[in-house]
């Protein structure tokens, strides 16, 4: 949906908020709006993952586009998530020395598409560059030394993309999966030399940084019950008790890894979880593996059929975002069929399911029957139907690699 058609509808229901025993939240909630949603995907720069050659993308600026991936883009999604570029390894690659050049070329092909982006991500451990993990060892870091450099970073590039792209990037992953597995926090360098409130301090100097920002905490395996997922909520509500600016969640989803696909009743519930505390959720990086036994189109179809669904029923899910275009350029390899688009750029029926569901505007009050947006062949394997997990009840998922 455009920005202003966002601001309309929320400030037409200014006041609105359910959760009126809590803090003001930053933007009043669009638990109320129940506008349709928007489908996302995931772009690289100037040329796609399988040609993508270094951490600075080099071999990306001196390769043009395949046409029919940034076509695919424009007919197919309403936004976009830089798939690496607005990491800091890439845009302050040393220190002081910000580069927003590939960057820019996203931004750049968005706006040209009259297409949003949401900025992924300005704190994320797994793209930290060298500088940050291991500072020269007469200089270590101190805490104020360490807060000072994410301040300054998130208070350059948010500021260069409110500066330079006004209205295009309007939301941010301010950090991106701070926690582990057993729901503890991950042991990254922000967290050993500034300590817990590494998450707060940078979601404030966010706020600062562009006050109409739609800032989110972005994390891995949240989406069904787990430690991890608690952990979260966690957090998300102390935030919203003490005023902390948080607009959201972002949901991953890369989905089938532990050979289980979420159910509907598991991801509703965690929806409706924050929605309770007046937060938005957003699916933002979701792909579907292919799954080892049974029919994988209809199983995949299937399972991006349930987030769609769960996206649809809840009022508080603003968008859905896949991990790429097209499978030949996914990083979960051509071979996954992980997107909603083959190789060849033909889209497949999974995506007018979603679509479907997605573009399904309810009324501001009242009864509502969702859309029907016709039957799925196949149940995908869920919990019951796989291995249990760990005994803390975590999800038996593996986190994802690295960058390359
Ligand atoms: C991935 C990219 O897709 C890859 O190209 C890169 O090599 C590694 O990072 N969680 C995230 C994303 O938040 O930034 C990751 O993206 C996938 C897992």
């Amino acid at each position: 949906m455009p920005r202003a058609a966002v601001v309309v509808a929320l400030s037409a229901l200014a006041g609105a908020t359910p959760a009126a025993s809590l803090a003001a939240p930053r933007h009043p909630s669009p638990m109320t709006s129940r506008a349709s949603v928007s489908l996302g995907s995931a772009l690289w720069s100037g040329c796609t993952g399988a040609a993508y050659a270094g951490p600075l993308g080099l071999a990306c600026l001196v390769r043009p586009y395949d046409a029919r991936y940034s076509a695919t883009f424009a007919q197919s999604f309403d936004r976009a998530s830089p798939e690496n570029e607005f990491k800091m390894l890439w845009t302050q690659p040393r220190k002081g020395q910000f580069d927003f050049t590939t960057a820019d070329a996203i931004a750049a092909l968005a706006a040209s598409k009259h297409r949003t982006v949401r900025g992924h991500a300005l704190l994320y451990a797994a793209a930290n560059p060298g500088w940050i993990d291991k500072p020269f060892f007469l200089t270590p870091w101190t805490r104020t030394s360490l807060l000072n450099t994410v301040r300054t970073h998130i208070y350059t590039e948010v500021g260069h993309f409110r500066t330079k792209f006004p209205g295009v990037v309007t939301e941010w992953d301010v950090v991106n999966e701070p926690f582990v597995q057993s729901g503890a926090r991950d042991n990254n360098v922000y967290q050993r030399v500034i300590g817990d409130d590494w998450i707060e301090q940078a979601f404030r100097a966010a706020n600062e940084a562009d006050p109409n920002a739609m800032l989110y905490l972005n994390e891995f395996d949240a989406d069904t019950p787990s430690a991890r997922q608690r952990a979260v909520y966690a957090l998300a509500s102390d935030f919203v008790r003490r005023g902390v600016p948080i607009d959201g969640i972002g949901l991953e989803m890369h989905v089938g890894a532990d050979g289980r696909y979420p159910t509907l009743a598991e991801l509703k519930n965690v929806m409706a979880q924050y929605a309770a505390i007046g937060l938005r959720v957003s699916v933002t990086e979701l792909d579907v593996l292919r799954p080892v036994a049974g029919d994988p189109v209809l199983i995949q179809r299937a399972a991006y059929n349930t987030v769609a669904q769960a996206c649809q029923e809840s009022t508080n899910c603003t968008g859905v975002t896949i991990w790429g275009v097209a499978d030949q350029y996914s990083w979960r390899g051509a071979a996954q069929t992980a997107t909603l688009f083959s190789g060849a750029f033909t889209k497949k029926r999974a995506y007018d399911l979603v679509r479907c569901r997605l573009n399904d505007p309810k009324p501001l009050t009242g009864a509502w029957t969702p859309k029907d947006c016709g039957p799925v062949e196949v149940t995908p394997p869920n919990a019951t139907t796989q291995p249990p997990g760990p005994a803390d009840g975590s999800s038996a998922g593996s986190d994802p690699p690295g960058p390359n």
